[in-house]
């Protein structure tokens, strides 16, 4: 009786210490994964946001007393061996009220304005080829066509370095992008369009033709399809991976928590046998003084004191015939 209370109260804290522990398996592991990932993030960012810039600088010296609504291709450091720019500088009103029917990729329709307001800007063309990965790199996602890029400037400065981009908006009909050599995908897979703006923000939507996607913003844009995982068949689609690691996690608290119990519960049998030697070396030690009787029973355990009062009688039984 006494025993019995004193085991269950032991186990009041470890049950306690059990829940607490799943809740930082629970709670603790994803906001630690999303942690890293964001800190991940912002650095790549940064880095992206310092390309546009030499990007930017570099497309400005194909310029040599360009003419406007031309094209001019630009050459990137060594270094960047594998991306392509252009630049092509425009009137705004030109832009808006005539857009540029063919600039590399892109379609500019009429009805495109740049906010603040300039009178002359220059769109900046990239196509990022084997860098894409590098400086947008993707969780769930594989590149099938080079990430693009058109970013608008201000254009009264040929020189100008690190110039802020301008705001560009479409406001009649979407800028749309007819990527070329899009590889392609196993049968089932879905191909989606990856849209990057300045601020690290990404969209993802249909393909609005084949190799076409769309957008009314200026920014980064490429065609993925999601990555299939080796070891299970692609079955579903949306959200697939991050159910998937849902499962991971929660398989993970499961069993973090099984072994917690049978940490706990070796820990509760632990402490059960040490009560049990303790209570029987203080009744050995009542047996000793002649109070055996009054300490009989001791759960569903033999105490010694016990075992010999009861045998007592049978013993007598044996020597009567
Ligand atoms: C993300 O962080 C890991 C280390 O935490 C690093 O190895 C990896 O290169 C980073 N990825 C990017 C794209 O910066
Ligand atoms: C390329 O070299 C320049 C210095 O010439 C350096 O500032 C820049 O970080 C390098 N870029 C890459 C991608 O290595
Ligand atoms: C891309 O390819 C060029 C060669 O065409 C190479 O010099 C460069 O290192 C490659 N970049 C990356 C990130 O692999
Ligand atoms: C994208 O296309 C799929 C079918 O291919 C359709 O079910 C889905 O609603 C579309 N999404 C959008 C945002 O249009």
């Amino acid at each position: 009786m006494n025993f019995n209370t004193g085991g269950s109260l032991l186990l009041l804290p470890s049950l306690a210490m059990l829940v607490s522990f799943l809740c930082l398996f629970l709670f603790l592991v994803p906001t630690l994964l999303a942690q890293s990932s964001n800190t991940n993030a912002s650095s790549t960012r940064a880095a992206a946001r310092a390309l546009d810039a030499r990007l930017q600088d570099y497309a400005y010296r194909a310029f040599v007393q360009p003419k406007t609504g031309v094209l001019y291709n630009g050459v990137v450091p060594s270094n960047l061996t594998g991306v392509q720019i252009a630049a092509m500088r425009l009137r705004s009103g030109s832009l808006r009220t005539r857009g540029v029917a063919m600039y590399k990729e892109f379609q500019i329709p009429i009805g495109v304005v740049e906010q603040p307001y300039v009178e002359r800007l220059v769109l900046v063309y990239q196509n990022l080829g084997n860098w894409s990965l590098q400086y947008y790199p993707l969780q769930k996602y594989t590149y099938l066509a080079p990430v693009l890029g058109l970013l608008a400037y201000d254009g009264s400065d040929l020189s100008a370095k690190n110039l802020p981009e301008l705001d560009l908006r479409a406001f009649r009909g979407p800028i749309k992008i007819r990527f070329l050599n899009v590889e392609s995908v196993p049968e089932g897979s879905v191909r989606k369009c990856i849209w990057f703006d300045l601020h690290g923000l990404v969209e993802f939507s249909n393909l609005t033709a084949p190799n076409e996607c769309s957008t009314i913003h200026q920014g980064h844009l490429s065609i993925v399809t999601e990555s299939i995982s080796p070891p299970t068949p692609p079955p579903e689609r949306e959200g697939r991976g991050s159910n998937s690691k849902r499962i991971w996690i929660i398989i993970g608290s499961v069993v973090g928590g099984v072994a917690l119990l049978a940490l706990l519960g070796i820990l509760v049998i632990w402490a059960r046998k040490c009560k049990q030697r303790k209570k029987m070396q203080e009744m050995e030690k009542a047996a000793d003084s002649g109070e055996a009787l009054h300490m009989t029973t001791v759960g569903d355990t033999k105490a010694p004191s016990a075992t010999v009062t009861r045998t007592k009688p049978t013993l007598e039984d044996e020597y009567v015939p």
